[in-house]
């Protein structure tokens, strides 16, 4: 089986749409600062593209998680293997995500990040597959492109821990 890659979104255009975000992000904080969780390692690219064009003081945290095998999987349980450094309260706090797929990951998250009291809490996503969604409860504040049911690759998601470095959104296709 051989790897391909096609182009979905160009890095010009990312860039254009997260200095978009951004703006967006220093517009509806005015006055006050965002804490930016990242969703290790996917979430990373996107992360520090969007921090640097946020106008308004910005701190950032880290947080990885993965599902549980399989049979576990519908009860959207994830397991947190490096949480956060800092607490939350009172903060201003952005989950920022590489991509929202079933949403069973940020549903869950959600919860968890709740009940850390923060002032408040939001969620930025770099891409969505709408048509993937099994959740109801997982609304997201900023996006930067919805997709199609298509898997993809680059700028911080990857394929066996394989094509994260691409500058731009691919779809990957299988072929013979
Ligand atoms: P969810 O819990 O189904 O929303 O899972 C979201 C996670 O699955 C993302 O954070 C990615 O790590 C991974 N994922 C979902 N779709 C893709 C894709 O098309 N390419 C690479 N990773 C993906
Ligand atoms: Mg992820």
């Amino acid at each position: 089986m051989a790897e391909e890659i096609s182009v979905l979104i160009n890095e010009e255009t990312l860039d254009q749409r997260i200095s978009e975000i951004g703006a967006q992000i220093s517009r509806d904080y005015e006055g006050q600062e965002v804490h930016l969780i990242c969703i290790l390692k996917g979430g990373t690219f996107f992360m520090c593209e969007l921090a640097k064009r946020i106008t308004i003081p910005v701190s950032i945290d880290f947080m990885s998680v993965s599902s549980y095998g399989n049979s576990t999987k519908s009860s959207g349980v994830v397991k947190i293997i490096k949480d956060l450094d800092k607490p939350l309260d009172g903060k201003n706090v952005i989950i920022v995500e590489d991509i929202i797929d079933t949403g069973r990951t940020l549903s869950y998250l959600i919860k968890v990040l709740k009940q850390r009291n923060p002032a408040s809490l939001r969620l930025a996503t770099m891409l969505d597959k709408p048509d993937r969604r099994v959740v109801d409860d997982v609304d997201v504040d900023y996006t930067g492109f919805e997709i199609p049911d298509e898997f993809v690759v680059g700028y911080g998601l990857d394929y066996a821990e394989k094509y994260r470095n691409l500058p731009y959104i691919g779809v990957l296709h299988m072929t013979e």
